[in-house]
């Protein structure tokens, strides 16, 4: 028996040598905050996130400008109305409140960072759904890309620079693609939640939009069990004119993310949804991880399969502690 030849440990023998030897690294620009802005004048905290809260306009000004401090990419709005209805007219209103807070904070923050605005119609319909109905209850597609081409026009009316497409109907890129460059918005980009799964993991969301949600989405969202169905779906929003494609849950499919970035040419992002930031704190929490090595080990993890950037709740954070190290 010989002693090793090859050695990997070297190249972890010290902290300089292992930095020096780092594949890949996060980037405070790659991240992107997603903030709920809700109606009225006060804050009010998410119990099942905790350190996430429900925006007024006024607490969103202010963390959106600590945004831009801690040199984050971007945000991502998502509107929490006070009043819903079937078809969500909340979503088309020029004065509904993610329409009113996009107004207020892409003027605030100019180019600081990238304004975007979530296009979906579940925080505004009363029946908690991404689409409207058909009379005999199922998420009638068709109809539903008609809501999303006016949503769009309200969003890239009010300052949003891209638009965050999570309803998962079909069509619906070339659907808005196609009403915003009629419309004179050949600039507003697209982001297309592309293999958007219909996942456990969006539990906290719920509270977090006040969402009256019966049933479930597993009718238009992807079924947990299918990879290649998730890298087809990739592909027919790049053939629509997607600009970024985007895969979500993050960190239970990091496989779907590694094929989808091997595929796509063009850039590829991911979701670390509200699950996977509770689970984290909530661990945490009791003492049982480390919290700090534990966010970071996560999103590192999903740049590692192949994230040009993140959306995720510790964004900012997240960006304070990579400063922190660099210096
Ligand atoms: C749809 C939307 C959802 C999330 C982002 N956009 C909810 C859903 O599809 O059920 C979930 C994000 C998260 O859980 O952090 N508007």
């Amino acid at each position: 028996m010989t002693n090793p030849v090859i050695r990997p440990r070297r190249l972890r023998t010290s902290g300089a040598l292992r930095r020096l030897a780092s594949e890949i690294r996060v980037h405070p620009a790659e991240l992107v905050l997603p903030i709920f802005v809700r109606e009225g004048d006060e804050q009010r905290p998410i119990s099942s996130m905790p350190g996430v809260v429900q925006h007024s306009i006024d607490s969103a000004r202010r963390a959106v400008v600590q945004a831009a401090e801690a040199g984050i990419g971007g945000i991502m709005l998502f509107g929490v109305p006070s009043r819903r209805d079937a078809t969500g007219t909340g979503a088309t209103d020029p004065n509904g409140i993610l329409n009113l807070a996009t107004r207020a904070l892409a003027s605030e923050i100019g180019d600081a960072l990238v304004v975007q605005t979530d296009l979906c119609l579940d925080e505004f319909t009363d029946h908690g759904h991404c689409g409207v109905l058909a009379t005999d209850g199922h998420v009638d597609n068709d109809a539903t890309l008609e809501r999303y081409r006016d949503m769009a026009l309200a969003q890239a009316s009010a300052g949003s620079a891209l638009l965050g497409l999570s309803g998962m109907m079909d069509g619906q890129v070339a659907a808005v693609r196609e009403t915003l460059d009629a419309n004179g918005f050949e600039d507003t980009a697209v982001l297309a939640y592309s293999a958007k799964y219909a996942s456990a993991f969006y539990g906290p969301f719920r509270e977090a939009v006040a969402s009256t949600l019966v049933g479930d989405r597993r009718t238009y969202q992807l079924d947990p069990a299918n990879r290649r169905e998730g890298v087809r779906e990739a592909q027919l929003d790049i053939d629509e004119g997607a600009d970024i494609v985007m895969v979500k849950p993050a960190g239970s499919y990091l496989d779907v993310l590694a094929e989808v970035a091997a595929m796509s040419n063009i850039p590829v992002w991911a979701y670390q949804v509200s699950g996977e930031y509770a689970m984290i704190e909530a661990a945490a929490a009791q003492g049982w991880i480390d919290r700090r090595r534990a966010v970071e080990e996560s999103v590192l993890s999903i740049r590692r399969a192949g994230a040009d950037a993140v959306l995720t709740y510790w964004a900012v954070e997240l960006a304070t502690w990579l400063k922190e190290e660099q210096a």
